[in-house]
């Protein structure tokens, strides 16, 4: 390590001491040696005649200012400082890149044949010396320059102001945008594609030219995300009021992304994975993930393009907001309980894991050393829910009218989420002021309930205690504002009116004291709470439910959701119970009960399928891992196989006849059909755990007319180390090895593979000829799901996958810090796991901490996870 790097803080804000209004840029592009032109138009805001420009990995040509050579200036380690300047002046400065060269995957990088730009967070600052800061919003116009025959397409972000060709195969565009916007907005392609092209008219009228651009060859995977682009603008125009402000929309597919996609102005830049889709080539989920990508960047263009952030603190005010806007997105298209559903497993898996690890931090962090480390699943997916329990408190109106207030106070300007919380409050009238707790505090409370029915009085009382552990980040933790759901049930399955104080109140409880009484009047009979519902909170809920409780929520709960979490909450009891079992050496086991709850769902008959086969869902070794301040990986996987096992092997008809009763003859991508065959291929899932396992995967491989249902047979044999895995996998590569996205599922499945030579194979795997460690899809496909999604052998006692990630955590260190810096996150955790294992991990982020060249990303998360 050079320089220890350091950390900025939230409190120490200052807003800038120079503006620039516009900004004119020339690219002239070449792969080794790019010049780029940069003309500002800088004015003085605050007294101070110096100027500190930030820069990173760039040679400076030239500065200039007012037309004349300027000398004095000095050029330090990320930053330019320009002295004793007027108040206002053009600054023209001229720097040197060299995009070929980029393998971070950010500023202007080169992917596969084409020049792409990521300048989100902080990449801006890799093209030229500039005001990297999202408070500083400038009229940008951009020409770019390049040859011809290799680069027909030359896009930025705008309008297309002019054109011309140029002496030795060489040609120009100039774009226009009309729209200030901060530099991370920036973007610029230079390449050869195919173009999707369609059109949209808004609601006033304005026609828009839809554009995606693919490589070649692709055309035939770009109309899912034409149709979701078409879906999104008329989705915004209909729940939000929001049109487009642009006469065209470009969307470019690159294989070489760091992250999903970028949001850049009227110039959206995607990880291919998100744009290409036919059903030889993508799954269900993949199509469904396509939509909510699409409709998540296009949702920016007002929540982050048209009102950005004030400064990188703020991330939340953009990410978490459009994550809020882009689940309403799928849920109005698609089924409203599997988003939630799935949604909420992310929550309780991934993101309290992170509440809980050394990475800890409020949805508006305090304090960060590289802001690449914050694009988290706090930032985003709780930033998320934080919004959405303020959409439960105001109603869809009250939230409504609350975005009008911000867009009519805050738009074309750069805001923070008090501002948005504030016009929330005042559009609304609803007292916010404990609800920003959530915005500052992190960690995860937990509200646990108690009940008490009274026979003579009639009345029932809900007791309930919130409360957070303190956090790697912080410790002393408050009360919380929590909107907490609630539905009394009778025996017969009524809904019992929920009055208090002589008065029916509605479903959402005001949570605000550390301990609190809800009593209900004229409740005639001991009735059965559902709480929590559609988890209007993220906390964790503790509440000693009966198994006969959760039978009866698991049928007569009005809402789907609360279905599913009634489900979800007898296996966790099974699953609990069945880990000390197994520690003291017992089998693991399921009452007939139990067993007969889950038989019930899949006979139902006014259940939709894609609802039935979420019910069905096991919860992940990794939400499970949660549960527990220490963890016995070893016992939570035979638990939880062992449970998936049973309810095969004792389902083994009902599972059968929907397997067959669910066949279809042609592929749609209507949600009724992803439904029938989410619920089949669940039924192959856990059919693979029987006697019918081998032929039935076997034979849907064979059969299979798309990329799901072959997935699902490759992924049956793999979980259940089926005899055919072999064969599949070694058929599937034969087909698509010249395919990398397509290879990415198989690369998973190799990663996933429980087989105790996985290591081994995964090196082998390394040396596929469809594998790059240079390629993030690629890495994360095998090497990601390896560390986070093979539990049992990842976590090996030998040490030997804590060395593998180490290896190649050393070798991404230098080539992408923002891959290698995803990747560390389930070495953080090491403090979860025995001493022995502790240990090994320990030595490896000690190995890594000793590097001299450690990137800023993994200093930031190694040191955090060493500390304490
Ligand atoms: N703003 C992008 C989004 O959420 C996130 C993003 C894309 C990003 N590329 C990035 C963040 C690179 C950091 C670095 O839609
Ligand atoms: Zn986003």
């Amino acid at each position: 390590m050079a320089q220890t790097p350091q950390a900025k803080y939230r409190k120490d804000y200052q807003s800038p001491s120079h503006t620039i209004t516009d900004l004119d840029l020339t690219f002239d592009l070449f792969d080794n040696e790019t010049i780029v032109t940069a003309v500002s138009q800088v004015k003085q805001l605050k007294d101070s005649n110096t100027l500190q420009l930030d820069g990173e990995s760039l040679k400076l040509v030239s500065v200039t200012v007012n037309g004349e050579a300027w000398t004095q200036y000095q050029e330090t380690e990320g930053m330019l400082e320009l002295n004793n300047l007027p108040q206002e002046f053009e600054l023209v400065i001229v720097t040197e890149i060299d995009p070929e060269a980029n393998t971070a995957l950010e500023g202007l990088y080169k992917s596969g044949g084409a020049f792409c730009t990521q300048c989100e967070a902080e990449g801006f600052r890799r093209i030229t010396y500039y005001l990297d800061r999202p408070d500083v919003l400038a009229k940008y116009t951009t020409k770019v320059i390049a040859d011809k025959a290799a680069y027909p397409f030359l896009l930025s972000n705008g309008n297309r102001v002019a054109q011309g060709d140029l002496e030795g195969g060489r040609h120009w565009v100039q774009w226009q945008d009309p729209h200030p916007k901060p530099a991370y907005l920036f973007a610029l392609v230079a390449g050869d594609f195919d173009v999707l092209r369609d059109h949209y008219v808004t609601k006033s009228g304005r026609n828009v030219e839809l554009e995606i651009f693919v490589d070649k060859g692709n055309l035939d995977r770009a109309p899912h995300a034409m149709t979701s682009l078409i879906n999104s603008m008329k989705w915004d125009e209909e729940r939000f009021g929001l049109e487009y402000d642009l006469d065209i929309y470009m969307i470019v597919a690159v294989d070489f992304f760091n992250m999903g996609a970028m949001e850049n102005k009227g110039l959206n830049i995607f990880n291919s994975k998100f744009v290409l889709a036919n059903e030889q080539t993508a799954t269900d989920t993949d199509y469904l993930g396509i939509e909510a990508v699409i409709g998540h960047e296009y949702f920016h263009n007002w929540t982050g393009n048209r009102v950005t952030c004030r400064d990188w603190f703020q991330l939340s005010l953009k990410e978490g907001l459009t994550v809020f806007r882009d689940q309403e997105f799928s849920s109005d298209l698609g089924s409203r309980a599997v988003n939630r559903i799935n949604n909420v497993r992310i929550i309780r898996g991934p993101q309290f894991a992170e509440d809980a690890s050394p990475m800890s931090h409020p949805i508006r962090p305090e304090k960060v050393i590289e802001m690449n480390n914050f694009y988290t699943l706090t930032v985003y997916e709780k930033g998320s829910e934080v919004i959405r329990m303020m959409h439960t408190l105001l109603g869809e109106e009250g939230f409504q009218k609350g975005m009008k207030l911000y867009f009519e106070r805050h738009d074309g300007t750069a805001a923070t989420c008090e501002d948005f919380v504030a016009a929330m409050e005042d559009a609304s009238g609803v007292d916010l002021k404990q609800f920003r707790l959530w915005y500052s505090q992190s960690g995860t409370p937990t509200v646990k309930v108690s009940s008490e029915f009274n026979a003579d009085k009639q009345t029932y009382s809900l007791t309930v205690e919130q409360s957070t552990e303190p956090t790697h980040d912080q410790k002393d933790k408050q009360p919380l504002h929590i909107p907490f759901d609630v539905e009394l049930y009778a025996a017969n399955g009524d809904v019992i009116e929920l009055r208090c104080n002589g008065r029916a109140v509605g479903n959402v409880l005001d949570v605000t004291e550390a301990k609190q009484t809800f009593v209900f009047e004229n409740v005639a009979e001991q009735p059965i709470p559902s709480l929590l519902r559609e988890f209007s909170a993220p906390v964790v809920l503790e509440y000693n439910y009966s198994d006969e409780e959760l039978v009866f929520l698991m049928v007569h709960a009005r809402n789907e959701f609360a279905r599913w979490d009634a489900g979800q909450m007898l296996l966790a009891k099974y699953i609990r119970s069945n880990v000390t079992r197994v520690q003291s050496g017992q089998d693991v086991e399921l009452p007939a009960a139990v067993v007969d709850a889950f038989r019930g769902v899949l006979l139902s008959q006014d259940l939709e399928p894609a609802f039935i086969a979420e019910m069905l869902a096991l919860p992940s070794h990794n939400e499970v891992s949660g549960w527990y301040k220490q963890v016995d990986v070893d016992a939570v996987a035979n638990v939880l196989k062992a449970i998936k096992v049973q309810l095969a092997n004792e389902l083994i008809d009902e599972f059968s006849a929907i397997y067959h009763s669910l066949k279809q003859d042609a592929y749609t991508i209507e949600h009724a059909a992803i439904g029938q065959r989410s619920l089949r291929n669940t039924a192959l899932a856990y059919l693979a755990h029987t006697e019918l396992g081998n032929e039935l995967a076997e034979k849907q491989y064979a059969d299979a007319n798309n990329m799901t249902d072959t997935i699902a047979a490759m992924s049956a044999a793999n979980s259940a180390q089926l005899a055919c895995r072999e064969a599949l996998m070694a058929s599937y590569s034969e087909q698509w090895k010249h395919d990398g996205l397509v290879m990415d599922k198989w690369f998973a499945l190799q990663g996933t593979n429980p087989a105790e030579n996985v290591l081994q194979v995964i090196k082998a795997t390394m040396e596929h000829e469809a594998f790059s460690l240079k390629n993030p899809n690629r890495t994360r496909s095998l090497i990601g799901s390896f560390l986070n999604m093979n539990p049992v052998r990842f976590h090996a006692k030998s040490g030997e996958g804590y060395k593998f990630a180490g290896d190649i955590l050393r070798e991404l260190n230098s080539s992408n810090p923002q891959v290698a810096s995803r990747l560390i996150d389930p070495l953080l955790k090491f403090r979860k796991y025995d001493e022995e294992r502790q240990a090994l991990i320990k030595a490896e982020l000690e190995a890594l901490k000793s590097m001299d060249n450690l990137a800023k990303d993994l200093f930031e998360k190694v040191t955090k996870a060493l500390e304490a």
